[in-house]
């Protein structure tokens, strides 16, 4: 199964400004809706076991970790606060119909 989009989630389950976290294949990933964009990111920080979804979304396109309040850019999963130094897997994700789907 390469380069097919799967259906993971209704656009509705994503709030404005918010995060939702959800699993696919067994792993945690984590949808963020920036101003009615939507990204997907690996759900647990590179730091330590804490989920991003539980995290805070800072300046419009950053998400600080619950746990130590490292923070990743959120559109390429770079690392750009301490404790955190391991970038974010990403993934490619689009809405069609009010239904967020993930490249796969
Ligand atoms: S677990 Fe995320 S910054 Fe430490």
């Amino acid at each position: 199964m390469a380069n097919e989009w799967v259906e993971i989630a209704k656009l509705s389950e994503v709030p404005d400004g918010g995060t939702c976290p959800i699993r696919y294949n067994g792993e945690p990933i984590c949808l963020y809706n920036l101003e009615g964009k939507i990204y997907a990111t690996y759900d647990i920080c590179t730091h330590g076991q804490a989920s991003l979804a539980d995290g805070f979304i800072v300046d419009g396109d950053k998400i600080e970790c619950p746990l130590h309040q490292g923070m990743f850019e959120i559109a390429t999963g770079k690392a750009v606060s301490t404790p955190c130094k391991l970038d974010l897997a990403i993934f490619e994700v689009k809405v069609d119909q009010g239904v967020i789907l993930l490249k796969v």
